[in-house]
């Protein structure tokens, strides 16, 4: 590492990934601010010279077509997503020293001398190369965006590069009639030339750079297979029409995104540097001895731990001092979803839930590995309520009151010096569990300290002690003390949320910082209190989940233009994948009877060719059960079981109709088998 020597101050140049210009910020995307953002006010706290900076990363084809889309300039598409982007961020508390934006003149200068360098160096090459072009939009296309038969399974409607049903790779001029996906028109092939970094150059120089402690293990091991594995040059051009930074000198070549993306780091800090008269080179000459650090998630580890350095290093400018990576968040323990309601944006969750919420429950859960983190609603609510509300705010508000009551003034001595110093103590433990990223070890010690504060305060009854005459004194040094344990906690749960950490601030009229040791205050004045934080509320939590189902139900596709439709509108669009993840099952309904205590449910023994399962379901009101006996139907048979009052429901079966009579169960032609996959 190019650290600073025990002499000189530390100074770090801290960056979480650009977020795309086309979407909006989600939970997902706040692992990574969050856990940055808390990182950043940790060193800030310290005393170290620390300096965060991000941008929109701008350019690509998505945005272009996104802008098109909603039919303005890319320019006016980027700036309104920056703005939405950064008062999303400021409403969570992320305190960036600089947001910027890749499309900059700073990016666009620093692209232009980085790409002129690794020109200079010969670690640019040039050569023609086949690829689909859309006829009709005349656009050279990404696999991404051609869609075609699969040439080994025939699936229909697979992706250009491989198919989600076989697993067959492919390029996507092999696929059975390819489509764009932009203009539905047959794309042709068509040579162009493109122009490549010379990555295999840098095999030698990035086995060494990736295992000299700038990676966790986890990802060096990673980068290690596909070093082996040898690696290819990189294209770092795209063909017009492309929203991005034209090449120099190359007329209709525009650097790919990915190639001023990272650049844009550095662009965000000479924005920010140039106002204060500062020069960027300083954090990015090959001997600084400055730090940088890039905070980025697990998917886009190739560009950050491979090409980055690689291309820093031909250019002749330091390489990073650590990638820092995360995994991505699950709710619920699976993927975010839209039609769950989980797939959650930030503006959706500040519309029911106090951002610090999050923040918290994402530093209890954060790791320096490269895990996925899940959010369990259930568990979210009940940590920060316990956490929060029940232990941290608990010591100010059983105390608070006794100190109130003696003028608002703080005792001048303490009650339990070895209580006291355990607080003292676990300052520097829990500083290197911060500095290490180990925000949930982090969030355990200070729990612990709230757990002996809380225990502390119950022993002493400051509320019994109050009623006893002549205990007032030591009314006010047992409370005294707890006020200290919370100024304590406070001190080292300050950059995690820092908007709770300002209202007990101002009811401590005081700004903590983290002095080691930890301040013990006495004598002096502090003001009432006020309730700090309200506990979560399930009802909040539910309604933001329907807001994120509604939200989905209002950008479905309407229905085809008939005017007096009584049609449910069809839902969004999903991909196939998707769609094959149901696996629906020819099933014999071997029995049917009804259920003891209901007046919705049949309770259905089906057969699936050899496995039976008992599926409750709610047709009672259309069926007699004997007449369903014997017949063949439709299930999802991968349901996950349901608990009901009557017992496990295994499966669901299939049936349209809006309910009451009219309900129509599903059942195959003639010659289906029970089992038989429904595709
Ligand atoms: N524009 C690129 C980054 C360029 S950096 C020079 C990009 N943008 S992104 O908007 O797709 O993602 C931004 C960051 O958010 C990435 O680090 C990505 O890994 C992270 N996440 C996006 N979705 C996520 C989850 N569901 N969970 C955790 N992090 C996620 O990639
Ligand atoms: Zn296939």
């Amino acid at each position: 590492m190019t650290h600073a020597s025990n002499t000189s101050p530390r100074k770090i140049l801290v960056t979480s990934a650009l977020p795309y210009a086309n979407g909006s910020i989600h939970l997902g995307h706040l692992v990574e601010y969050i856990q940055t953002d808390i990182w950043v006010r940790f060193q800030k706290m310290r005393g170290v010279d620390c300096t965060y900076v991000c941008a929109d990363d701008a350019h690509g084809t998505a945005i272009m077509l996104k802008a098109e889309q909603l039919g303005h300039s890319p320019e006016q598409q980027i700036a309104n997503v920056k703005a939405e982007h950064e008062a999303d961020f400021a409403a969570f508390n992320i305190g960036f020293d600089n947001y910027h934006s890749t499309h900059s003149d700073e990016n666009r200068e620093l692209s232009t001398l980085i790409y002129e360098r690794l020109k200079a160096n010969g670690h640019i090459a040039t050569r023609g190369i086949t690829q689909a072009y859309d006829p009709e939009k005349q656009l050279f296309l990404a696999d991404r965006y051609i869609k075609g038969t699969c040439p080994k399974c025939k699936s229909e409607d697979q992706y250009g590069d491989n198919c989600e049903k076989c697993g067959a790779t492919y390029s996507p001029m092999d696929l059975i009639n390819p489509k764009s996906a932009i203009s539905g028109a047959t794309p042709v092939a068509r040579e162009s030339e493109h122009f490549f970094f010379t990555l295999p150059a840098f095999s030698d120089f990035l086995k060494a750079w990736t295992r000299a402690g700038h990676l966790q293990d986890e990802v060096a091991n990673k980068m290690a297979e596909w070093l082996d594995a040898g690696l290819q040059e990189w294209d770092i051009s795209r063909d017009a029409p492309y929203f991005g930074f034209e090449i120099p000198g190359e007329p209709g070549k525009y650097f790919y995104v990915w190639l001023d993306a990272p650049i844009g780091y550095i662009a965000s800090l000479k924005n920010l540097l140039d106002k204060q008269g500062k020069d960027w080179y300083e954090y990015w000459k090959p001997d600084s001895t400055t730090e940088v650090y890039h905070f980025i998630g697990k998917d886009i580890v190739n560009f950050h731990a491979l090409f980055w350095p690689a291309m820093l290093h031909s250019a002749n400018l330091r390489t990073p001092s650590k990638i820092c990576v995360h995994g991505f968040l699950t709710v619920n323990g699976t993927k975010m979803s839209k039609s769950r309601g989980t797939f959650i944006n930030a503006r959706t969750y500040l519309n029911y839930l106090n951002p610090e919420y999050l923040r918290y429950y994402f530093a209890a859960k954060l790791t320096s590995n490269v895990d996925d983190i899940d959010l369990n609603l259930e568990d979210f609510i009940q940590r920060v309520n316990s956490d929060l509300v029940g232990k941290v705010v608990n010591i100010a508000s059983r105390t608070a009151k006794f100190i109130t009551n003696a003028g608002g003034v703080l005792a001048s001595n303490l009650a339990d010096p070895a209580l006291w110093q355990q607080f003292v103590d676990a300052g520097e433990t829990i500083a290197s569990h911060y500095e290490s990223r180990d925000y949930s070890k982090a969030m355990r010690e200070i729990m612990a300290l709230a757990d002996a504060a809380n225990e502390y305060i119950a022993t002493q009854e400051p509320w019994k002690l109050a009623k006893q005459a002549g205990a007032e004194a030591q009314t006010q040094v047992v409370c005294t003390l707890g006020i200290n344990m919370f100024r304590a906690i406070l001190t080292y749960l300050k950059p995690v949320v820092p908007a709770l950490t300002a209202a007990a601030e101002e009811f401590l009229g005081e700004t903590l910082s983290w002095t080691q040791p930890v301040s013990f205050r006495t004598g002096e004045k502090i003001n009432e209190f006020k309730p700090l934080l309200t506990r979560i509320e399930k009802d909040k939590v539910d309604a933001m989940i329907d807001a994120g189902k509604e939200a989905l139900a209002a950008v479905a596709p309407a229905p085809t233009a008939k005017v007096e439709s009584n049609i449910e509108p069809i839902a969004a669009e999903i991909g196939f994948d998707d769609f094959a993840k149901v696996d629906l099952r020819v099933a014999l309904i071997a029995n049917a009877e009804h259920v003891e205590g209901s007046d919705k449910l049949l309770r259905l023994t089906l057969d699936l060719g050899g496995e039976t399962r008992n599926v409750f379901s709610g047709i009672k009101s259309a069926y007699k059960p004997e007449d369903l006996i014997g017949k063949l139907t439709v299930m999802v048979a991968n349901l996950k079981p349901r608990k009901m009052k009557f017992g496990m429901s295994e499966g669901m079966v299939l049936a349209a109709g809006p309910g009451g009579g009219e309900i129509y169960l599903l059942e195959p032609h003639a010659g289906a088998r029970p089992g038989q996959r429904v595709m």
